[in-house]
């Protein structure tokens, strides 16, 4: 989603500008632009292009801006179609004031209908440009008190302004009054600062700044920021000056390098048998005193035991790990759960129930609407006096020093590493194996399930890194012969059942994500109730067929697509009955449990082939955006 990068130091800014918005580029944008202090006039220097930063490149290769203090930013519309009249920075009627913005106002029509009365002319559809028509006019205000020309007027201006604007933002404002000057601040949207040798970088997103320092300050929500060369203020809403320790970023998980992969996408999903090991060195821990197993997740997991039931809230891939997640926590360790829409909890949350754990499962730590729904459950529990209700809190993330990092203070890091394709894939298996953690740890503490059944989970899971490799060995070649045949279809529809009925939505989603053909996941045992009208030769149907209590129902499932002429994909292990299937992707042959973490690879893979074939922008398909902090 929207970038920002922001620099004052004594470096050129337009290189550290161009490079923070590349890092940046995998967040998904549709336009980007530039505005610097032109050292040679003190006067806004501006630059946007529609559609990829190398436009943008091209644009300024004519003619260099001079000068070290600048903002960028990347554009993923919201308000306004992705041209270059709505590229940010946005600037006042004079051009003396440049402004980019993360997030949306939401009250930007009441203003921009009041700025106009006021005779302003508006040169863009967007909701930010009401933000530096507004701080001009506080600048006016503010120079008729005498106030000099510098970065504290520029900051009390925006701090005022602040006050007008209802919604979630990030900002970085330059004026050309105070010339050496730059002001951010932030309000449920993220915005860190760089401390690098000879310039402070502020984005919105770790990478950008990865390449010049892992020194950060990170910026509370609602505070805002003057930076010159010669130093940071910060102070909070109430005008308070704040004092904090700069903190180190573990740079090497910041590092965006596709070795020698065509893609991210594809890298990241040769990356999941080390996620596997990561996952089992950090948290598989073996107790010395009676040499079992234990999951060994960072916080007091006392209060599990007064739990009766979860909720977990989340978007996206995120939600069909979660509804993984949900049925090994009710089927295997015998909790009662649910899973939630983020953006539908926040506005039709169930009533509440006493000792519930509320888990947000979000990769980046900052979709808005698993913020929003979390922060709106912490409230409701925390406004009743009954201990029954407080809020137990757990997120899984990939990002801990993200919003939710700060939201939540029981987090289980997912250590993936930083995931640049906007299509999920290593992040997604990192979540699914924190919910495995979770189920073994209910189903320890509650007793519900039997310590031979808890073993055997464990063991499969100890022993998968060598299963994915195989697998991803195997299916890298199959799955590109498949794309061949396949990359032409229009719809394909993808069947499971019982715990891998989210791999079938999973899997529809990943195809659609950055294939652009539509393709719907369903419980397979639904194909009948509506999915069957669409099936002929031309369809295409992907069924997931593991052993267990529901592979009969499967297999019978997929004769009644069979009937109606559907090519048949088995996402199986070659046994019994997988004989159906036109072509077999196989999978060794699994604990049904443990079924997910393996049917997900050849599906990914397939889909990553096919997008591929077709030529697309695997790693940033169109209107799509790695991190959505708009609600
Ligand atoms: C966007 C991304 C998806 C992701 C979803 C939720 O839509 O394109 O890949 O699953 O956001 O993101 P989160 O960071 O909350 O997991």
């Amino acid at each position: 989603m929207c970038g920002i990068v922001a620099v004052t130091g004594y470096k050129k800014a337009l290189p550290l500008l161009l490079n923070g918005l590349e890092k940046l580029e995998y967040r998904g944008y549709d336009s980007a632009g530039i505005a610097i202090i032109n050292s040679e006039n003190n006067c806004i220097s501006c630059e946007k292009a529609e559609g990829k930063l190398k436009n943008l490149i091209n644009n300024i290769n004519d003619h260099n801006i001079p000068g070290t203090v600048g903002i960028g930013h990347t554009r993923w519309a919201t308000h306004g179609k992705p041209v270059v009249k709505n590229a940010h920075p946005h600037t006042d009627s004079s051009g003396n004031i440049a402004v980019v913005q993360n997030g949306i106002i939401e009250n930007f029509q009441d203003l921009k209908n009041k700025l106009e009365e006021e005779g302003i002319i508006f040169n863009s559809d967007t909701d930010t440009e009401v933000i530096p028509h507004l701080i001009q006019r506080e600048l006016s205000t503010l120079s008729k008190l005498n106030l000099e020309n510098n970065g504290s007027t520029l900051l009390v201006a925006v701090r005022n302004v602040l006050s007008d604007l209802e919604g979630s933002y990030a900002l970085a404002v330059l004026w050309s009054g105070a010339p050496t000057s730059l002001v951010v601040t932030r309000r449920q949207a993220p915005l860190i600062i760089g401390l690098g040798e000879g310039e402070f970088i502020c984005a919105s997103d770790t990478p950008a700044i990865a390449n010049f320092t892992n020194i950060i300050l990170p910026m509370e929500d609602e505070e805002i920021a003057l930076l010159t060369p010669l130093g940071i203020e910060i102070y909070d809403s109430s005008n308070e000056r704040q004092y904090r320790n700069p903190v180190s970023l573990k740079v090497s998980e910041q590092i965006m390098d596709k070795m020698n992969f065509k893609h991210y996408m594809l890298k990241e999903i040769y990356d999941q048998p080390q996620t596997a090991k990561n996952w089992l060195e950090n948290y598989l821990i073996k107790n010395s005193d009676n040499g079992q197993y234990q999951i060994n997740y960072p916080f007091d997991t006392k209060f599990f035991e007064s739990i009766e039931r979860i909720e977990i809230i989340a978007c996206g891939t995120s939600k069909h790990a979660a509804m993984v997640g949900s049925f090994l926590l009710e089927q295997f360790s015998g909790i009662p759960s649910n899973v939630f829409f983020a953006s539908e909890f926040r506005y039709s949350p169930p009533p509440l129930l006493p000792n519930t754990l509320t888990i947000g499962v979000t990769q980046s730590g900052e979709t808005a609407d698993t913020i929003a729904a979390m922060d709106m459950e912490i409230k409701r529990r925390s406004s009743i006096e009954n201990e029954k209700f407080k809020p137990n809190l757990i997120a899984i993330t990939n990002r801990k020093d993200s919003s939710i990092g700060r939201q939540v203070s029981n987090i289980i890091d997912i250590c993936a590493g930083i995931e640049v394709g906007v299509a999920a894939t290593k992040t997604f298996f990192a979540q699914l194996l924190s919910f495995y953690g979770l189920a073994i740890k209910f189903a320890q503490i509650k007793g519900n399930q039997s310590s031979e059944e808890i073993d055997k989970l464990i063991n499969e899971l100890k022993n998968l890194p060598p299963l994915l490799e195989d697998l991803i060995e195997k299916h890298n070649k199959s799955s590109e012969k498949l794309a061949h045949d396949f990359f032409n279809i229009k719809d394909v529809i993808f069947l499971g059942r019982g715990i891998n009925y989210p791999i079938a939505l999973e899997g529809a989603l990943k195809l659609k994500e950055i294939s652009y053909i539509h393709a719907a996941g369903y419980p397979a045992g639904e194909m009948k109730h509506g999915p069957i009208a669409l099936l002929d030769k031309k369809v295409p149907v992907i069924s997931i067929a593991s052993p267990g209590e529901v592979f009969d129902k499967v297999i019978s499932n997929a004769q009644e697509a069979k009937a109606r002429d559907a090519y048949l994909i088995g996402i199986a292990p070659d046994c019994k009955g997988t004989e159906i299937f036109d072509y077999l992707m196989k999978v060794p042959s699994s604990n049904e449990w443990i079924s997910p973490l393996l049917n997900i690879l050849p599906l990914q893979l397939l889909s990553y082939h096919i997008a591929s074939h077709r030529g697309l922008d695997v790693d940033q398909p169109r209107n799509l955006a790695k991190s959505v902090t708009v609600e």
